[in-house]
């Protein structure tokens, strides 16, 4: 196991990773000060495959669980979902000094983690995420939301976990497309602040795709240290934690304007870390044969990386724009000077059109 502290002040807390972790869950929790009535949210397929584990790994630590599974999907982020959850929650009478557990990939991660943010005016929250994403992404930095149906993560806080367990043995049971997914997350910190890793990754990509349970408590844990820097010096996104939209900004309009449902968010990330490779390569110094090297990288990962035909649309345009600062005529890109470093830039649309086709 592999253990390190996110330093937030009086949120600071501990991250685990490594292999069996889950049956080891109670401990880990009672050691890091918490105990009694908790309840263990999760999502149907994640609790098929492991909540009578994560139970008996809680018993085992002296906690009393009570299991809520939601349904599985973006549509358990809802007000509809969260109020079912706070029905439950009460009828377990939890009090203050319960927790909340989030088994589950990065939606259970921001809706148990927004329960647990507001339920009570707070209880205490242990992220125990079971996706590539969620391990290398979602559950570390706080931010928890449901959706509105006017749009995306509009409802929420940040709340940062007692306590981050992630299990790497559990991603086995992850189906191709979405481990493969998570993949564009651990890219994306390579690209921008780990060179080294970039170079890695592409040694270990057969390992990766195979999952070797070393490498994934490696690259876990690589990529949450990276993830825990920017949050440390950047918690409320002012300007530092922004480098983590890279390949978003295209990526999020793909997905509004070609529907969600066509790509998987990791996906649409690839494509547009594809695409700002580009715009790095014309605008912020990038080299070509350095953007070469991390489509090739997406690419060999199974991840998409052309823009798909008839990407110039109205829609297209419409969801980049709604990306817009508030202030400038222009949308703010996050680009690569080099693999490696970001640097930023405001950019008109018919630039970014021009640039891409
Ligand atoms: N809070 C943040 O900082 C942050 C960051 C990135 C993304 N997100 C959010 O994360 C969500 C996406 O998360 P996701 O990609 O993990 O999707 P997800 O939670 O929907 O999980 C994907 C699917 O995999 C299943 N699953 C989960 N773990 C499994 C396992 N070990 N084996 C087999 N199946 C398993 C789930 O049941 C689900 O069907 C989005 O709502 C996004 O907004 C949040
Ligand atoms: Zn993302």
């Amino acid at each position: 196991m592999i253990s390190f502290r996110v330093e937030l002040g009086p949120a600071s807390h501990a991250v685990n990773i490594g292999e069996g972790l889950l049956e080891r869950l109670g401990e880990l929790a009672a050691a890091a000060g918490l105990s009694g009535r908790c309840a263990l949210i999760t999502d149907a397929n994640v609790a098929r495959l492991f909540a009578a584990r994560a139970q008996a790994a809680l018993r085992a630590g002296g906690f009393d669980p009570v299991t809520i599974a939601v349904e599985p999907g973006e549509t358990s982020k809802s007000l509809a979902a969260l109020e079912r959850v706070y029905d439950r929650l009460i009828e377990a009478e939890l009090d203050r000094s319960s927790s909340i557990f989030a088994l589950g990939g990065g939606v259970v991660g921001d809706l148990a983690g927004f329960a647990a943010a507001t339920f009570l005016r707070g209880v205490a929250l242990i992220q125990v995420p079971t996706t590539l994403l969620a391990q290398v992404d979602s559950a570390l930095g706080g931010k928890t939301a449901v959706n509105h149906r006017l749009g995306k993560n509009l409802i929420g806080a940040i709340y940062q976990p007692r306590l981050i367990v992630a299990d790497v043995s559990l991603l086995k049971a992850l189906p191709e497309r979405e481990f493969r997914e998570g993949i564009a997350e651990v890219i994306k910190y390579g690209a921008i602040m780990d060179a080294p890793f970039i170079a890695e990754l592409e040694r270990e990509v057969e390992g990766l795709l195979a999952r070797r349970p070393d490498l994934l408590e490696a690259i876990v844990e690589r990529c949450l240290r990276h993830k825990a820097y920017v949050v440390e010096r950047d918690e409320r996104e002012a300007e530092l934690r922004s480098i983590l939209n890279f390949g978003h900004t295209v990526g999020h309009a793909l997905e509004n304007s070609v529907g969600y449902g066509r790509y998987l968010h990791g996906e649409a990330i690839a494509i547009g870390m594809t695409a700002a490779a580009r715009l790095s390569c014309a605008l912020a110094g990038l080299t070509a044969q350095e953007a070469q090297r991390l489509r090739a990288l997406l690419g060999a990962c199974g991840l998409p990386t052309a823009m798909p035909p008839g990407w110039r649309s109205e829609e297209f345009r419409h969801a980049l724009a709604r990306d817009k600062k508030r202030s400038g005529a222009g949308v703010r890109f996050v680009l690569l000077s080099a693999l490696g470093s970001t640097t930023t830039r405001l950019l008109g649309l018919e630039e970014v059109e021009r640039l891409l086709a």
